[in-house]
């Protein structure tokens, strides 16, 4: 609750009951004005734009009553008011000093020894509760199973329906991840797979995979998903230049392997926030093209860093590993979670058929129904 206010022309100063002070400027409180004149009553979006707001904007009067802030901006005359919590929410005066290379909040990461977080086909298609719960995961984990499902093609579709959409690109709505003659992928053989970021070379990447197994009797074959995050982590504690040579400079992707494609990227194999916030891993060394952005006297020590993350990611104390069963599936982040398999081969067969999505859809899922049901899910 809001105890007082002090200002002078461009900054009010406020003081919670809880003793904490917290500054905000006259721009800032004018741009962010919660009246119908701002703000859209019905779907909350701003009305004015920047250049709306004088710039000589100025407070000339800003008090507390009932909790709420009163403040009136000169040169317009226009007072608002800001509920107690809000500002509290919303806060922007406090210590800057964050780590480069943390994670965001919420965030969890991991190596072999969790349990997978894992749910019910059934369950999260009949109890909201559980849908949130498996949503959480990803968000949290960056990866979940989904077992019980059904066995028929196309059923990873109903995965992504459960949150979001099917991110179509020019392998299809979906892809066969079964042994082929000529495979245009190094996937769709029975090669076991380093553990690797999916697409690198587009940009956006997919943001989700949803790997669904359909047959699995063949020896060999287990999926295994490493945190890459951890991996980024572990590597800025060993070698946090080598990790600033990744996060610093831009790798190059490329994908070619079938006609009318040619998918290029720039983008580093470490990916920071300006403010430097962990948010993207991109590692796959089948579509590695050849790295020209990194300057020469620099070169050696990159690749000793990319080595180096490497060994982090095939670690195998890094890697959580299941064998899917036939109507099983599993959910990665692919700005994340790394994913790989064993190789496969003799008698049986494994089928897997794979699809992207968009981490967008299911945070907004997965936030939506945190406002409608605030009750912790199980
Ligand atoms: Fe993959």
């Amino acid at each position: 609750m809001l105890r007082f206010a002090t200002h002078d022309a461009s900054v009010v100063t406020v003081e919670f009951d809880t003793g904490t002070k917290a500054r905000f400027h006259a721009i800032w409180l004018r741009d962010n004005a919660l009246d119908s004149e701002t703000r859209s009553p019905g779907n909350g979006q701003r009305l004015i734009t920047i250049g709306d707001i004088p710039s000589d904007i100025s407070v000339s009067a800003a008090e507390v009553s009932n909790g709420e802030l009163t403040v009136t901006f000169q040169p317009e005359g226009k007072t608002v008011t800001f509920p107690s919590d809000w500002l509290a929410e919303h806060s922007y005066d406090r210590d800057r000093s964050l780590p480069t290379g943390r994670t965001a909040p919420g965030i969890t990461t991991w190596e072999r020894g969790i349990d997978a977080p894992s749910a019910d086909w059934n369950t999260v298609h009949a109890n909201p509760a559980a849908k949130r719960g498996w949503l959480a995961a990803v968000a949290e984990y960056g990866f979940a199973k989904l077992t019980g499902g059904p066995t028929e093609p196309e059923s990873l579709l109903k995965v992504a329906d459960l949150f979001g959409y099917v991110r179509q690109t020019n392998y299809g709505p979906y892809f066969e991840v079964r042994t082929e003659v000529n495979p245009t992928n190094l996937a769709y053989t029975g090669l076991g797979l380093q553990a690797h970021t999916d697409n690198p070379y587009r940009d956006p990447v997919p943001t989700l995979q949803i790997l669904y197994c359909l047959e699995n009797s063949a020896e060999g074959g287990d999926s295994i998903v490493v945190d890459g995050f951890r991996a980024a982590e572990k590597l800025r504690e060993q070698n946090s230049e080598g990790f600033a040579l990744l996060a610093g400079y831009p790798a190059r992707f490329e994908y070619k392997g079938s006609d009318g494609v040619c998918l290029r990227s720039r983008r580093p194999m470490i990916e920071l926030s300006p403010d430097g916030e962990l948010i993207g891993i991109r590692f796959n060394n089948r579509s590695s093209a050849p790295f020209v952005d990194v300057p020469f006297d620099q070169m050696e020590a990159y690749y000793a860093a990319y080595r180096q993350l490497g060994e982090i990611i095939d670690d195998p104390a890094m890697g959580v590993s299941f064998k899917l069963e036939p109507g099983e599936s599993f959910i990665v982040d692919n700005t994340r979670v790394l994913h790989a398999r064993l190789g496969y081969s003799g008698a049986g067969s494994r089928w897997l058929q794979g699809c992207y999505a968009d981490k967008d859809g299911l945070l907004s899922t997965l936030a939506a129904m945190e406002m409608t049901q605030p009750e912790a899910a199980e």
